[in-house]
């Protein structure tokens, strides 16, 4: 009988031998991102993007250069963003139309390599989650349009800190949050991810503070900066922040910025994340980006992190004096390959982003801190995504699901991550670990730089997977609802043994202070009180209180877990912390779960609406939104 491993293992290796031989030549990676994005894109199936109203086939920006004054004072940021143009001969008469929400337009001027002329321009009215289409009538040989403008406060993509609202409280601070459609909020473009285009900036600021962006930074200098991306890029990957930083180096290529109360913190947390580019190099070739820095925001970034190109968002969130929640950086750094490299071509297509950067971080997690570690936080995943998928609707429980008519965050669950990562192991269990390793690594070659669809990942892995019985159901995998029942899932010893523990302690053969609880880690932490949702009470949660002063634990992750049976079990003495918790971070994953615990109880949603009202003003526009539905504002 033949060897199907073997026969599969020797179909990959010939086929991405190309791929393998690359590699082995060295090429210069960081010079080849010069081809035209949409041209190299005809393999690909991206038709169009419900989510933008770019008409990328007709008239499409491939530069955008942005000139901009920042001013805090009145928390506007205006000037200037110039497109270049690519025009498609087959389209001569067709305008170029760009995204905007909450701008307000002044005018726009164009030319051929100039911009010299008036155009004519008009708002055409979209709707509340896309905004508006701004369309500029093109004459034959208009190929740079100038378009000025300034933000006004209704936008959702630039928070605008106070000087209270940052750890130093000496100066304001300014960032940006674009995925998946809040660029048009703060820069008119083509805002859609199947669009590449690379970017230049002049910013100018108070010369007291210092401004950063998602690109190489080539002068910063008496309040002037000028930045340069010279990839092209989707634009949700365009990022800015300005405030009082500091920077320390951390590598040869890695750095923080971060307040200057923070920085060191930050430095010593983060101190693996030259490693982690070594490990994702050895599986998935060249990082390609240069430069790899990681700003920490102040505590209202409504995420754990956003991987903008060259300079990672955090969340202070994550600093918790142990490394114990360094996996966050290890999956934005993966997103330099799953997501800025190769980028889903629409937010249909958002799970190739979150899915492959799971995997990939899973990957990391378990060659630098070995299986054990990995397996647990694949588990802790795991519980979590059958959770939440137990209370949503089938049709959002989908891989390529359907966002049209939707507002594209919407599409932000556990599904595109945890199912999406799932999928990839299943792959892996299948073909073998060398040949998803060929494979992945083929995908990001052969699309670099390049935006795909879930079509274009779907006839790839048909591809591969010919040679053998296929025996993964991939309709049902990336069409269907729910997990299949092949989704492979770990086990972990270490995780077994607190369930023993716990099951003991619940039928009084154990006292709580006999658990090994000392040599814990953070994951296993979180497995434990995992457990508790199954039995929880007020005097339970007294005695694990008393045992293992849980309220006062300062790990995010442990307290939003705590705090979540805190609510569920009416544990009053935990309602300062719970307090000091919501007013104290913005991160919507942990807001969100707290808020609508408490919402479910009435005498809690008088306290839920209270806190919110003292905490509202520090949230970001992206947490308020999800918060203001929870609690019906
Ligand atoms: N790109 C996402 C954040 C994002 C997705 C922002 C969609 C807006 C719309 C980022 O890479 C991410 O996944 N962050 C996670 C942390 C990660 C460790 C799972 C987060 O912020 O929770
Ligand atoms: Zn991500």
């Amino acid at each position: 009988m033949f060897d199907k491993k073997k026969i599969m293992s020797l179909a990959a290796a010939v086929l991405f031998l190309p791929a393998l031989n690359g590699c082995l030549i060295e090429v210069e990676y960081d010079n080849m991102a010069t081809h035209d994005p949409v041209e190299s894109q005809t393999d690909s199936s991206y038709e169009r993007d419900e989510h933008s109203h770019a008409r990328p086939n007709q008239v499409r920006s491939r530069h955008i250069h942005l000139d901009w004054n920042i001013d805090f004072e009145s928390s506007i940021l205006s000037g200037t963003a110039t497109h270049t143009l690519v025009r498609q001969p087959n389209f001569p008469q067709a305008p170029l139309i760009v995204d905007v929400k909450a701008l307000k337009i002044h005018g726009v001027r164009g030319g051929a390599g100039t911009v010299d002329q008036d155009l004519i321009w008009q708002i055409e009215k979209g709707d509340d989650v896309l905004g508006d289409a701004l369309r500029i009538e093109l004459a034959p040989g208009i190929d740079t349009v100038e378009i000025s403008y300034q933000t006004t406060g209704a936008g959702s993509g630039l928070q605008w800190l106070n000087k209270e609202q940052t750890s130093s409280k000496k100066a304001p601070f300014l960032f940006s949050q674009s995925q998946a459609i809040h660029a048009r909020t703060w820069i008119p473009c083509q805002d859609s991810p199947g669009i590449r285009l690379t970017y230049s900036a002049r910013v100018r600021c108070r010369p007291d503070l210092d401004v950063v962006m998602s690109a190489e930074r080539q002068e910063a200098k008496d309040g002037v900066f000028r930045f340069q991306m010279r990839h092209p890029i989707p634009s949700y990957l365009i990022a800015l922040a300005a405030g009082e930083l500091e920077f320390r180096s951390m590598g040869p290529r890695t750095g923080v910025w971060a307040e200057p109360a923070v920085v060191e913190a930050a430095a010593w947390e983060f101190a693996d994340t030259e490693q982690m580019i070594d490990v994702i190099e050895g599986l998935y070739g060249p990082y390609r980006w240069g430069r790899y820095d990681i700003l920490v925001l102040p505590p209202s970034f409504p995420f754990g992190g956003m991987e903008n190109p060259l300079l990672t968002f955090a969340t202070p969130t994550v600093l918790a004096k142990d490394r114990s929640l360094t996996s966050l950086i290890a999956h934005e750094l993966a997103h330099s390959w799953s997501g800025n490299l190769v980028t889903n071509a629409t937010w249909r297509d958002f799970w190739l982003n979150e899915g492959f950067t799971v995997y990939v971080e899973q990957r990391v997690v378990e060659e630098l801190y070995g299986k054990e570690r990995a397996d647990m936080e694949i588990m802790l995943a795991m519980d979590d995504l059958d959770e939440e998928m137990a209370g949503m609707a089938p049709e959002d429980q989908i891989l390529h699901v359907d966002l049209k008519g939707r507002d594209p965050d919407e599409g932000f669950t556990g599904v595109p991550y945890d199912k999406g990562a799932a999928f990839l192991r299943l792959i892996e269990n299948t073909m073998g670990r060398k040949n998803i390793d060929l494979f992945v690594r083929h995908w990001f070659d052969s699309h670099a730089f390049q935006s795909r669809t879930t079509a274009d990942f779907r006839s790839a892995l048909e591809t591969a997977l010919s040679d053998v019985e296929n025996s993964i159901d991939l309709e049902s995998w990336i069409e269907g609802p729910g997990l299949p029942s092949d989704a492979p899932r770990p086990k972990s010893e270490a995780f077994s043994r607190i369930d023993t523990s716990v099951a003991a302690w619940w039928a009084g053969e154990m006292k709580l202070d006999a658990m090994p609880t000392e040599s814990w880690t953070t994951q296993e932490w979180l497995h434990f009180l995992g457990r508790q949702k199954e039995a929880v009470s007020k005097a339970s949660m007294i005695a694990l209180d008393e045992a293992f002063h849980l309220t006062a634990k300062q790990n995010s992750e442990i307290a939003c877990a705590w705090l979540l049976l805190a609510t569920e079990a009416n544990y009053t003495p935990a309602w300062p912390r719970l307090r000091e918790f919501l007013t104290s971070q913005g991160r919507r994953k942990f807001l969100k779960p707290l808020y609508s615990e408490m919402n479910k109880d009435v005498s809690l949603r008088a306290m839920a609406k209270e806190i919110y009202k003292t905490a509202r003003p520090l949230y970001h526009a992206i947490s308020t939104a999800t918060i203001d539905e929870i609690l019906g504002r």
